[in-house]
């Protein structure tokens, strides 16, 4: 390498414009990988050891750097403003530093492009297994919440207008749905992920004699990539695994969105605690739903990270082209802010208390028991049809009066609603309604604490390490 950290300079008798020099690193942002890039060149130096390119003695030592730079790196890191291009050529450098000419020799029938495609599979795999552990937390939370008020009424609303009753622990499950496929796209992408690229060279592949299958197994991959130029110019795993990523922060912005408005003034359904709370520097009356704000917030900038890859990917010809390094400024900041969302959701959620008294009083008001009062009129033999009217007609006089329809005076009822001959305040009671709801799916309280075990199962199996794993 010549001082400047070039790795390829022999062509070359001028130096770089600075400016260009400069704008073409991606150390700053790649220097995440260093570890990635430190097990790669550890199985590299040891399949050059097989095939013969090495001294068992050269590996050895070609080892002890590597543990000694990881060390360092540990107690230290990378620094952002290092002269090396990218970690690649700052790993290299450092290992000169500590095996002399070793560390030039181990880039034998190899390439950054092979090494780049491994270095980022493998940090993927483990930012995949923080985006996972983050939204079982968040899964959990809710759980606990569904678990806490299974049978508690709250307003149900379509439109943003009150429809039906269901329970607060229904609510918390419907976002425990969406997050648990969120968790499993999040696997699938990482299985799909889960091939190892190393000894592709720069795009045909190494002409050493190395068993790529054992490489593959040593860097704790389930198999080694078969078709070379496809490994080093893929990065639809990376897109799958943002994509994830983003339609995981779509649903958590949707939850964020419920419970803002769960604490606004207007529902006043429930209060977040001061761990996630802000005042206002001007009106002292005032407690923000922020931390909530902020993951809605945050939604557009992940979002943004999967455009730009996509967008950085479309017609790229075959293999690879220097656009791909950036792949990662798009990627690994996005997939830092979803991981760091998910924990500030998870907190929102745990700090959220429900005022279930308001909830319960809310939930028997704004006519979202007008459907079940159709239903009382079908089971007293009046069409779907007929019934819907006369609710209509009912709603609108209860609306006038400044009554709820199980308030309407005995008067009123009957002159509306001659078919029932029942105390309608107890046949539209929130409670009565909600254990209508007894069908898988439904809102009725049974029902919920049915889900809530069912969950509480789950989370409990996502939360257990995998027995059979094939990782170091
Ligand atoms: N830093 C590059 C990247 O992240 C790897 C270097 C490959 N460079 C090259 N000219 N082939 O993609």
């Amino acid at each position: 390498m010549s001082e400047a950290g070039k790795m390829w300079g022999g062509r070359f008798a001028g130096e770089l414009d600075p400016f260009f020099a400069k704008f073409q690193k991606s150390l700053p942002i790649d220097r995440v990988l260093v570890f990635a890039d430190l097990e790669t060149n550890r199985a590299w130096a040891s399949a050059l050891g097989r095939a013969s390119v090495l001294q068992p003695h050269d590996v050895t030592k070609v080892h002890a750097a590597i543990d000694d730079l990881a060390t360092h790196v540990r107690a230290h890191g990378v620094p952002d403003d290092d002269d090396a291009e990218d970690v690649h050529s700052y790993v290299e450098r450092e290992l000169g530093k500590r095996c002399g000419d070793l560390a030039k020799r181990i880039h034998t029938g190899r390439s950054r492009n092979d090494q780049v495609a491994t270095d980022l599979r493998i940090h993927l795999r483990d930012v995949g297994s923080e985006l996972l552990a983050a939204t079982v937390a968040v899964l959990a939370n809710l759980v606990h919440q569904a678990d806490q008020h299974a049978a508690a009424p709250m307003p149900g609303y379509t439109h943003m207008q009150r429809a039906q009753p269901i329970t607060i622990g229904h609510w918390a499950l419907a976002h425990v749905e969406a997050l648990a496929r969120d968790h499993a796209r999040i696997k699938d992408a990482l299985a799909r992920m889960d091939v190892c690229p190393l000894g592709s060279g720069a795009l045909a592949g190494t002409p050493l004699a190395v068993d790529r299958e054992q490489l593959a197994t040593a860097l704790g991959f389930r198999s080694a990539s078969q078709n070379s130029l496809d490994a080093t110019a893929a990065r639809d795993h990376a897109c799958e695994l943002l994509f994830a990523a983003t339609m995981a922060m779509t649903n958590l912005s949707r939850m964020c969105e419920d419970l803002v408005f769960f604490a606004s003034t207007e529902a006043r359904f429930g209060r977040f605690g001061d761990r996630v709370s802000t005042g206002s520097s001007l009106m002292p009356q005032k407690r923000n739903p922020d931390a909530a704000e902020l993951v809605r917030g945050n939604c557009g900038l992940v979002l943004g990270g999967l455009v730009a890859l996509l967008t950085t990917m479309k017609g790229l010809p075959l293999a690879y082209n220097r656009d791909l390094q950036e792949d990662k400024s798009a990627l690994l900041p996005a997939l830092q802010r979803t991981i760091d969302c998910l924990r500030v959701a998870a907190l929102a959620v745990d700090d959220f208390a429900f005022d279930t008294d308001r909830c319960a009083k809310e939930a028997d008001r704004g006519f979202q028991n007008a459907t079940d009062l159709a239903d009382l009129l079908v089971s007293h033999g009046v069409a779907f049809r007929d019934a819907h009217e006369l609710v209509g007609k009912a709603v609108d006089r209860a609306q006038v009066l400044g009554c709820e329809l199980q308030d309407l005076p005995a008067a009123e009822q009957r002159r509306l609603l001659p078919q029932l001959h029942l105390d309608l305040s107890q046949a539209l009671a929130a409670n009565v309604i909600l254990a209508r709801r007894d069908v898988l799916g439904g809102t009725a309280p049974r029902r919920v604490r049915e889900q809530v075990a069912r969950w509480q199962q789950l989370v409990l199996a996502a939360n257990r390490p995998a027995t059979e794993t094939h990782r170091r």
